[in-house]
């Protein structure tokens, strides 16, 4: 009786009779409906060459209150786009001639951002301190190119800067030169002057800003004329880093209401895009990344890179195939997913679950 040999396979695993082959799954998966999951909306799968249904993908969204749903979409879904709320052109970074650097041109590989996590299951985060700082760095003056302010929170970023102009404000007035005098040059140098620069500089000695100078000159009584000057100038330093320069090269960012009026959109990597199947770069480490993700042409972090099941079909053939890796469910899914219920003795004999009427 088949049902009984399907029940006997699963539960005793412990001894070694275990079946791998597709008849396993393919009973149930040949037909869901027919099991009883009109409303399933998996596609059937008996084979993988033969028939097995286009990939889908989870891509993340954020709603309006910032939490983000998952859902799933066909890689060949016109609504296909991946949303993190980070910029990044691929092409421009992986193009062979390389990209600016901080002392000269580089070639930037994939393995400078991304690398396998032991196991080769997913890749390690990208992040701005390890794979984009040394070129991007973080300038927020044309005055004082060697001044950076650290990556994070806003608010810490504007008290930063408060203190930094504090500093500056006495060292001049210390030194016999009218701060106004200067903030007025250069407002009027600037006025009107769109500066979208598309990257802020870079420099070996950048020095980035930091508390102990605020605290050093917090000390100093603010007459209502410094206090005014120093306003005006991290004024315009902030609305240059979040509205014209630095940050919004890579973030979105939306006004809000409150002491610090930009919101920088929270960011969220998907790293784990087939969540159904079990893929590891480690068993592909021979072939070229480009074979299976198309980044070279790749503008837009919003582009979705993920290959479809055409890709793996050019080596990966079903259980019985001829000239291809012979591949049965298994290779690529576990024995069946966490969040199913546990396919028990119980679950198999249910008339529900009984594909052999
Ligand atoms: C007893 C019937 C049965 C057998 C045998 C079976 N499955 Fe399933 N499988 C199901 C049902 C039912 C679902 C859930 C469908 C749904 O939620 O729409 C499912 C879902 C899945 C999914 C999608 C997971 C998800 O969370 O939606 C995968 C992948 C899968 N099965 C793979 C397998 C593999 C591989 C095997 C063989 C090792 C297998 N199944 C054997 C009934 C079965
Ligand atoms: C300078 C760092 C950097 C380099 C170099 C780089 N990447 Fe990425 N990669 C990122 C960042 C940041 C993301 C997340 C944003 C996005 O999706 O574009 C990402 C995302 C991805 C994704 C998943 C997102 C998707 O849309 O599918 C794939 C796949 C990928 N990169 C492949 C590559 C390959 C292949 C190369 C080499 C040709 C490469 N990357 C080189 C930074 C880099
Ligand atoms: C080796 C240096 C280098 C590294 C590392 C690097 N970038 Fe870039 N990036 C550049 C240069 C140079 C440009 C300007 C390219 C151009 O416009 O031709 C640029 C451009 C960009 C742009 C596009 C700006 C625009 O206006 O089109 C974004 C967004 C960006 N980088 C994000 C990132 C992120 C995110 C990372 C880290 C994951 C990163 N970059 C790592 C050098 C680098
Ligand atoms: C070259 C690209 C780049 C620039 C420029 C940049 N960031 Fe980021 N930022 C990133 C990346 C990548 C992440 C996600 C990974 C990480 O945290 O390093 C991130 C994450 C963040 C986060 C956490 C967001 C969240 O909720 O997950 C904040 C806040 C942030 N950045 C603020 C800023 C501010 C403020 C600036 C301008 C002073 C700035 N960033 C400039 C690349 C950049
Ligand atoms: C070479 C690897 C490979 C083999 C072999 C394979 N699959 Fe898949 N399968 C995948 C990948 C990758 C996905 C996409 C994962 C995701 O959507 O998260 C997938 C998706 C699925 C899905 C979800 C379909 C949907 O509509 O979203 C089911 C069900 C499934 N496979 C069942 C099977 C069954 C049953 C077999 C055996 C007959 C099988 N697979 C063989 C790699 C494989
Ligand atoms: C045989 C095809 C194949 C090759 C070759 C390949 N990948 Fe992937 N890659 C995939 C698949 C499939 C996924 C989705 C796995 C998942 O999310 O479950 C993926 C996911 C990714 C992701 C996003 C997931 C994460 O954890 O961040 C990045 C980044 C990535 N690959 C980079 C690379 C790089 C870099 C190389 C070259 C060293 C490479 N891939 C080679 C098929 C491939
Ligand atoms: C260029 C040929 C080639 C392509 C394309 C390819 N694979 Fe493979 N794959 C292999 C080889 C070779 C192995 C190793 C087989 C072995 O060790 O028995 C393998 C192994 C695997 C394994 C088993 C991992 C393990 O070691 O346990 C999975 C899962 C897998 N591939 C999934 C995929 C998926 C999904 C795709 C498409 C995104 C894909 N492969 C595309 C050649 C390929």
């Amino acid at each position: 009786m088949e049902n009984a040999e399907i029940v006997i396979a699963i539960t005793t695993d412990q001894s070694g009779i275990v079946r791998y082959d597709q008849k396993l799954c393919a009973d149930c998966h040949s037909s869901l409906s027919k099991i009883g999951l009109e409303s399933s909306s998996l596609g059937n799968a008996t084979d993988f060459l033969e028939n097995h249904p286009p990939f889908k993908v989870s891509v993340l969204e954020m709603s309006p209150d910032q939490s983000w749903d998952v859902s799933r979409l066909a890689l060949s879904s016109p609504d296909l786009i991946e949303s993190s709320n980070l910029k990044f052109p691929h092409d421009v970074h992986v193009s062979e001639e390389g990209i600016e650097g901080l002392d000269s041109v580089v070639v930037l590989t994939c393995d400078s951002c991304h690398v396998a996590e032991k196991g080769g299951l997913s890749m390690k985060p990208v992040t701005m301190e390890k794979h984009c700082a040394d070129c991007h760095q973080l300038t927020f003056d044309p005055d004082a190119p060697d001044r950076v302010v650290p990556h994070g929170s806003p608010k810490d970023l504007l008290q930063q800067l408060e203190g930094y102009y504090a500093y500056e404000f006495f060292q001049q007035e210390g030194q016999g030169q009218d701060p106004q005098a200067k903030v007025n040059a250069y407002n009027i140098e600037r006025l009107g002057e769109q500066r979208d620069a598309r990257r802020p500089g870079r420099r070996r000695d950048r020095q980035v800003i930091n508390a102990p100078m605020f605290a050093q000159t917090a000390s100093n009584a603010m007459t209502l004329r410094a206090k005014e000057t120093i306003d005006l100038r991290v004024a315009d330093a902030a609305a240059n880093l979040f509205e014209r320069q630095t940050c919004t090269i890579c973030h979105e960012i939306s006004p809000q209401e409150g002491d610090v009026p930009w919101k920088v959109l929270p960011v969220k990597l998907t790293d784990d895009w087939m969540p159904l199947a079990e893929f590891s770069h480690d068993s592909h480490v021979s072939m070229d990344c480009g074979g299976c993700h198309e980044t070279e042409t790749s503008a837009d972090a919003a582009d979705v890179l993920m290959p479809d099941i055409k890709n793996c079909q050019e080596c990966h053939g079903g259980e019985h195939s001829g000239d291809l890796l012979q591949s049965t469910c298994i290779t690529c899914h576990k024995f069946h997913l966490d969040n199913q219920e546990p396919m028990t003795a119980q679950s198999l004999v249910s008339s529900k679950w009984c594909a052999c009427g």
